[in-house]
């Protein structure tokens, strides 16, 4: 529970774009293709849909420590170089800190103003004097207004400082950057309270332990939200890594048992993975089941449907399955990898090396097609895989894919000794 003071009576702020034309026939209104201009870092450019739009707000959401502040100081200077000044608003660290970062980054611009501030309302009057060409707020959870009295952070605040910024963006055409930290919690006051003001959601993702990040779009007024980009996080900072696949699949065992390679899809982007199953007699009463990186639940319905569909004994074995790189996969597309994985370590015979999987299992043992077939094929081509399992409906119209033999399969049992060698 959080007490808040109630507002006074008519003292409400307008909210959204309101302004005093009236109702217009759609057919009047102006649209002209919004103005772009790009950050320079295209995996980033990408995924807003081809540049930053002017006047828009964007939202980049993450674990604290993930590398926000990261990415946005090493955009900025090109951002500024391009189009004129960027004001950088830091609430959380000093500017010698910022500056002790961007020199170990190679960050050195004129261009770039760094201004320690929270209140709202001094940033605001900053803009007006400085006019930046666009503006960054580190962090939304730092920043207050000093038209509310609760405490900066709380989901009142951060609505509210946002929803004035987006006014700002809006009123003067500059685009505003928002970084906002999940809390470990869930959402409260985080970035998900802040999801219906911004016209664009991004969430950088990753794994402490590993150093690739992931930044998605959640939600994007300007473009799809389904693109993602893939960094690295280095010594020196951020990377991109414009060959996600070859990326993780740079550690591949050859020729072990209960390894696989599946052709995934990351928003509309194919990613090659591996995917890793260990089948051991258990010394427990109920044997243990254990996943990282796909969903437990999978696990069990996919175990029963082969212990059901392909006669398989897995009542006294451990089964333990992870997808290397510490990717996170949710995507049914995942199931004939779990299935051949876990059969190919049962039965101690590894996959040739060279052959990629890829489908969706139903509970009565059918092969059920996914999409965007085409595009998972090519990227395994690509990569230099010589054979694909795949299920037999996405043969339907495919067209032959370069070296690439394709194996279409109908029900679970059926081709899996086509692949283990
Ligand atoms: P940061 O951008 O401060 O995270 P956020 O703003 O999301 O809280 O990133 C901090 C982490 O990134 C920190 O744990 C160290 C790491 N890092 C590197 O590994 N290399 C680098 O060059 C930099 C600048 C940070
Ligand atoms: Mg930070």
């Amino acid at each position: 529970m959080q007490e808040e003071r109630a507002p006074e009576v008519g003292k409400g702020r307008p909210r959204g774009v309101a302004t005093q034309t009236g109702p217009l026939p759609l057919a009047d209104i102006e649209s002209g293709n919004e103005a772009r201009f790009l950050t320079g870092v295209s995996e980033f450019d990408r995924i807003l849909g081809g540049g930053v739009v002017n006047g828009s707000v964007i939202l980049i959401g993450g674990d604290p420590g993930i590398g926000k502040t990261t990415l946005l100081l090493q955009i900025l200077p090109r951002l500024a170089d391009s189009s004129g000044r960027v004001l950088y608003v830091s609430g959380e660290e000093s500017p010698r800190q910022i500056k002790m970062r961007c020199e170990r980054l190679g960050i050195d611009s004129d261009a770039l103003l760094i201004f320690p501030e929270t209140n709202l309302e001094e940033i605001l009057k900053t803009t007006q004097s400085v006019a930046p060409a666009a503006l960054v707020v580190d962090s939304i959870q730092t920043t207050f207004t000093g038209l509310l009295t609760s405490a900066p952070g709380s989901i009142s605040q951060v609505q509210e400082v946002a929803a004035q910024l987006m006014f700002y963006a809006k009123r003067s055409g500059t685009p505003v950057f928002l970084i906002g930290h999940v809390t470990k919690d869930g959402a409260i006051a985080g970035p998900r309270a802040l999801e219906h003001i911004v016209d664009t959601v991004l969430y950088f993702e990753g794994d402490k332990g590993h150093a690739y990040r992931i930044l998605r779009a959640v939600k994007n007024r300007f473009g799809s939200t389904n693109e993602i980009g893939v960094f690295e996080m280095t010594d020196a900072g951020l990377k991109e890594v414009t060959n996600p696949s070859a990326w993780f699949l740079s550690e591949r065992p050859q020729k072990a048992t209960g390894s696989v390679v599946v052709a995934s899809l990351e928003g509309t982007r194919p990613i090659l993975i591996e995917l890793q199953a260990l089948v051991s007699p258990t010394s427990f009463a109920m044997p243990r089941r254990m996943a990282n990186g796909v969903d437990g639940n999978r696990i069990a319905l996919l175990v029963a449907v082969m212990e059901k569909r392909m006669g398989l004994n897995l009542a006294g074995q451990d089964i333990y399955v992870n997808v290397v790189g510490g990717l996170s996969i949710d995507e049914p597309a995942l199931d004939l990898g779990i299935v051949a994985a876990v059969t190919s370590s049962l039965r101690n015979r590894p996959i040739a090396p060279t052959t990629v999987v890829f489908g969706e299992v139903g509970l009565g043992g059918e092969v059920r097609a996914v999409g965007q077939a085409e595009a998972r094929l090519r990227e395994a081509a690509k990569l230099g895989f010589r054979r694909c399992l795949l299920p037999e409906r996405n043969l339907v119209k495919m067209p032959p894919i370069e070296s690439l033999e394709l194996i279409g399969v109908a029900e679970v049992g059926q081709a899996l000794d086509a692949v283990l060698t």
